[in-house]
């Protein structure tokens, strides 16, 4: 694949999530986390602005965006591929949510601006072929503000192989310091997480708080 994402293939994908989000709702899908987990404590901790630009990747219908308007920031972006998982965020914050939606695959968008924070949740662990990784790395550098900081989880070496019946890519922290590293990101804290599925499967993740000066 070259440098602009097979429009097919980005159609067959949307068409997988919004299934998946349609059939298991927003609560059901073994993602889902009630209460924002660590993407929140790892955001708090930073101790951000306010203000701070915050965009999350591969959102879909999760709460963390409930988390952050909250924690009353101001300047929240939420990008994903699936509009049936965008429209359960939509439908749960109401019409007035201080919250930019963008219905986009992530590898084929371009961003307009640079973020100071940039969190993704089980999103990149998808991408299994080095070409998309690619296409993803140069976005996340693009869009990155310097200073500017990335929380990434994925799921960890001895996760499952597969999740939302795709199959994965597993990441420890080292690993993912050496995959930021080119693009100025600096690993500055790490975690391992064992997520609960609403099914009651345990799923370990890699957590990684990076940042750019
Ligand atoms: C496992 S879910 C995680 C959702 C959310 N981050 C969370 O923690 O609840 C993966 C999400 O990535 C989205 N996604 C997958 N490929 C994508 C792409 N190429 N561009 C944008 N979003 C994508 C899916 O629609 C889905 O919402």
């Amino acid at each position: 694949m070259g440098a602009v994402r097979h429009r097919l293939e980005s159609v067959v994908d949307e068409a997988h999530w919004d299934a998946a989000y349609k059939r298991l709702t927003a609560s059901g899908v073994s993602w889902y986390q009630p209460l924002g987990g660590l993407s929140i404590k790892l955001v708090t901790a930073l101790q951000l602005p306010a203000n701070t630009s915050i965009i999350d990747v591969g959102g879909g219908a999760s709460t963390f965006v409930d988390h952050l308007i909250a924690a009353n920031f101001t300047d929240v972006t939420v990008v994903d591929l699936s509009n049936a998982a965008l429209e359960f965020a939509k439908s749960r914050l109401g019409p007035g949510a201080p919250v930019e939606w963008i219905h986009a695959d992530l590898l084929a968008w371009e961003p307009k601006r640079s973020y100071g924070l940039w969190h993704d949740r089980a999103v990149f662990h998808f991408l299994t072929d080095a070409s998309d990784r690619t296409l993803y790395l140069d976005r996340l550098a693009s869009a990155t503000a310097r200073p500017g900081y990335v929380v990434m989880a994925t799921f960890a070496p001895d996760g499952p192989d597969r999740c939302s019946g795709l199959p994965v890519a597993r990441y420890g922290a080292e690993d993912l310091t050496d995959l930021l590293a080119p693009i100025g990101l600096r690993v500055v804290a790490s975690c391992r997480e064992e997520h609960e599925t609403p099914s009651g499967e345990m799923q370990p993740f890699t957590w990684v708080v990076a940042r750019r000066s």
